[in-house]
């Protein structure tokens, strides 16, 4: 049995994902999306609780997302008009008024979390949940924080992107001129493992001194050399969190000159071959620009991340595709900064086998 299994046929179901910002769910408007290959429908509640259940009618797989709220609290199926209260348990139908519904008349339902200014799924086996819990994001909710995010579709698996975050190593070439320079490639990386929320994390963290910063961070942050660190975390199969500090070189620690940005990366398998992909930085409210004293960081940020996620994006496509020659046996040679990534590799293989194993607690 090979080590890891293979970047391109990675898909956990027992996990939780990002099904949107808070701001993505209105009171009852129906909504379906595709996670991990299952259709599921999801609402906010009149109470104000997202709910998410399979979008197939337990009657005869009509999308429950096709249907429509008859009054607050009862959703009817737009086929043969089956109603759902908000637990997903029917409570009529029209067919058979004076007949009593029966106990398996009712939708299967998906464990969500709202937390954080964020909306998280675990679209697998509910009993699986455990004691795990979605990873904190805290400065998503904090008005302390100034904040650009931003939602997309990456045709390529999930797992391509936790890589790329995780490896810090890519930003020359790839991204030679905005963020890179050749100079990032040699400052040497660090790994640290550990658990957040009950789930197993895989932390990069690379700290250099007097380092030349490539432009697009020095607009961003500030300081042309600088000491600084940047960190990214994978946690779970589906997140990334990331921070950048910055100081001006020599002056590590001086509260006065720290800049900093930091950022969460959600990936939601669509199937093993795509992901929506949502993402967020945020700044310390207020801090400004590194050259533009009439501009908040945050705007530069809002400029010039997407660019630099469409040549992220440029790349895993293609690994992608590559992926898709039949396979013969091809394996990948592991740099030393494929430490971090490796582990990740080792994590999400650990956790699909453990699912594919029924046996498994
Ligand atoms: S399929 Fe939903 S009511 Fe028949
Ligand atoms: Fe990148």
């Amino acid at each position: 049995m090979k080590s890891f299994i293979t970047s391109s046929d990675i898909m956990i179901r027992n996990a939780w994902y990002v099904a949107g910002f808070s701001e993505e769910f209105q009171t009852e408007k129906l909504q379906q999306q595709i996670i991990t290959e299952r259709p599921i429908v999801l609402w906010r509640t009149h109470e104000g609780r997202v709910v998410a259940f399979d979008d197939r009618c337990c009657h005869k797989r009509m999308p429950i997302s096709a249907g429509r709220f008859i009054e607050s609290g009862v959703l009817e199926c737009a086929y043969h008009g089956l109603c759902f209260n908000s637990q997903g348990k029917c409570v009529r139908i029209p067919s058979q008024p004076d007949t009593p519904i029966p106990s398996r008349a009712r939708l299967t339902a998906f464990p969500v979390v709202e937390q954080d200014g964020l909306v998280w799924i675990w679209p697998g086996d509910p009993s699986k949940v455990g004691d795990t819990a979605p990873p904190p994001t805290p400065e998503l909710a904090d008005p302390g924080w100034d904040r650009t995010t931003e939602k997309q579709v990456v045709p390529a698996n999930a797992m391509f992107m936790i890589e790329n975050l995780l490896d810090v190593s890519h930003l020359y070439p790839l991204h030679d001129g905005n963020i890179g320079n050749i100079g990032y490639s040699s400052v040497p990386m660090r790994m640290e493992v550990g658990q957040i929320n009950g789930m197993d994390y895989v932390k990069t963290i690379r700290e250099a001194e007097n380092l030349r910063q490539s432009p697009d961070f020095i607009e961003m942050l500030g300081y042309e050399q600088i000491d600084g660190y940047n960190s990214q975390a994978m946690v779970g199969p589906g997140t990334i969190l990331a921070e950048r500090s910055v100081w001006p070189a020599g002056r590590r620690g001086d509260a006065s000159v720290h800049r900093l940005f930091r950022s969460m990366h959600m990936f939601t398998p669509i199937n093993r071959q795509s992901n929506t992909y949502r993402w967020a930085f945020v700044m310390p409210k207020g801090q400004k620009s590194g050259t533009d004293p009439n501009k908040l960081g945050i705007q530069v940020m809002r400029e010039k991340v997407p660019p630099i996620v469409a040549q992220d994006i440029w790349a895993v496509v293609r690994q992608q595709q590559m992926c898709e020659v039949p396979d013969d046996d091809f394996e990948e040679m592991y740099l030393k900064s494929d430490a971090g990534m490796a582990k990740a590799r080792e994590i999400v293989t650990r956790m699909q086998r453990a699912e594919a194993d029924p046996a498994s607690p």
